[in-house]
């Protein structure tokens, strides 16, 4: 792995021959971890993954063995996997799903066991075909090799899996409604606090959702140890994690690397990993963790890829995506397409995201269009602010998901670091970018 000594955990099957597939899968070493967990107490198991910081990597960034603790003691109990990525600019789990499907299937049975779970779900957004093929094949090859089903390798415990292909909307990657979603109704985010998935979830039943990525590290951890993936990285933010890089960079992909020892400079400039800006050009702002999270300046470059940090400082790593742009990039179009993006996937339940978003959208594309007035930018801050109260990090929340504050949370801090773009554009009339 470029700058530290740490070896890839999570990709390191991309790029051998097949490894998709089962043969390739247990000639790299496959299922071992699942082997041991079995030989292991289900509690070990879980004390493993709590002495490495494991934090989930599909947005909120909570420890995994925190939220297993927190699984009710109501049976039957479900694990849902969160395969549905569908945020902007977030590339990781694809290419999981889609070369490294085993590697979920032995996290999955790995988690499961941990907790208890009866059944466990992992759902793969629709849209990947060619990722749910081969997800669902490495199942059923899972199954004909005993390491799913009755008697897992031989041992006491059994487990079904099934593999459930979302339908197309980005809200069902929010795990209660994802949860909706499996239960086959429209995928509506449920009202949380104050019951959470963990106390009732799936069908009413204690359900953990963990993100594909999360369930990946697992077979690594059970094998190696808690303590040998928590010596990786620093603090909270321990391990290895992919950063899904794009935008104006060289050299935009997936790169896992140690957290916290490595800066979002380095992600971008490094020659293995960004490999600098393109075509030689400056850096005018980053978004450090997907489309809902504020942005940085360039003053923020040299930053840690650290959850705590970031978060201090006011944003989150989020997803895991580096959305980089160059000094080329008209600010008010970038943050416009996000508060689209935001607009078209809102479930529409409550009524600042469902409305505000509409809103911003609109006065956002009057200004990149050339008709913006001189009061658009109090406009927008007044919608703002009756989406989220107060505009702060993190923000309130005044919905039922944090889809609507996300808007906000981004979109305020574009037009706090750009406020003179946004103003030539409306003292022009027209986008000085073209
Ligand atoms: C609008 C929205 C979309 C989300 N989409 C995803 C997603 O595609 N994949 C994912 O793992 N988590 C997504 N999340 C976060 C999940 O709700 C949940 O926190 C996560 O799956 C838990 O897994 P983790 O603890 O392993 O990170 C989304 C959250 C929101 C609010
Ligand atoms: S905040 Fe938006 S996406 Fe979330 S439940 Fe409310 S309307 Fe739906």
């Amino acid at each position: 792995m470029a700058l530290t000594d740490a070896r890839p955990i999570v990709t390191r099957r991309i790029g051998v021959p097949n490894s998709w597939t089962l043969q390739s899968y247990l000639d790299t070493g496959g299922y071992a971890g699942l082997r041991k967990a079995l030989t292991m107490k289900p509690e070990d198991v879980a004390s493993e993954v709590i002495t490495a910081s494991l934090l989930g990597r599909g947005g909120a960034g909570f420890e995994a063995g925190k939220k297993w603790s927190m699984l009710g003691k109501g049976r039957p109990a479900y694990l849902v996997v969160n395969g549905d990525e569908s945020e902007p600019a977030t590339f990781k789990d694809h290419m999981l799903i889609e070369n490294d499907p085993h590697q979920i299937i032995e996290g999955t049975l790995i988690c499961a066991y941990a907790v208890g779970a009866a059944q466990a779900f992992i759902f793969v957004r629709g849209e990947f075909a060619l990722g749910l093929e081969r997800m669902t094949a490495a199942l059923n090859e899972a199954y004909a090799h005993g390491a799913a089903g009755r008697n897992i390798l031989g041992s006491d415990f059994s487990l079904d899996v099934v593999v459930h292909p979302g339908a197309g909307a980005y809200i069902c990657g929010e795990e209660t409604a994802l949860i909706e979603s499996l239960e086959g109704k429209r995928g509506f985010p449920r009202i949380k606090p104050p019951f959470f998935p963990a106390a009732i979830g799936l069908y009413g039943q204690p359900t953990i959702v963990n993100n594909v990525e999360t369930v990946s590290n697992l077979p690594w951890i059970v094998e190696h140890g808690g303590s040998s993936f928590a010596a990786l990285g620093e603090g909270r933010s321990a391990g290895t994690r992919i950063f899904s890089l794009s935008g104006h960079v060289n050299r935009p992909g997936n790169y896992e690397v140690e957290m916290n020892k490595v800066t979002f400079r380095d992600l971008i400039e490094h020659p293995e990993l960004g490999g600098g800006m393109r075509n030689g050009n400056q850096l005018k702002a980053f978004i450090p963790g997907g489309a809902s999270a504020p942005w940085f300046g360039p003053d923020q470059v040299d930053m840690p890829l650290d959850q705590d940090a970031v978060g201090k400082a006011g944003s989150m790593l989020g997803s895991g995506s580096v959305i980089v742009m160059d000094d080329t990039t008209c600010m008010v179009r970038a943050a416009w397409r996000i508060t689209r993006f935001f607009h078209r996937e809102s479930c529409g339940q409550c009524t600042p995201c469902r409305e505000g978003s509409g809103w911003v959208d609109k006065v956002m594309r009057r200004i990149e269009d050339g008709g913006g007035r001189e009061e658009d930018l109090d406009l927008l801050f007044d919608v703002l602010d009756n989406i989220a109260p107060g505009l702060s990090w993190p923000p309130r929340q005044t919905t039922i998901c944090v889809l609507g504050p996300s808007i906000p949370s981004s979109i305020t801090s574009a037009i706090r670091m750009f406020r003179d773009e946004f103003l030539t554009h409306i003292k022009e009339g027209a986008c000085p970018y073209g």
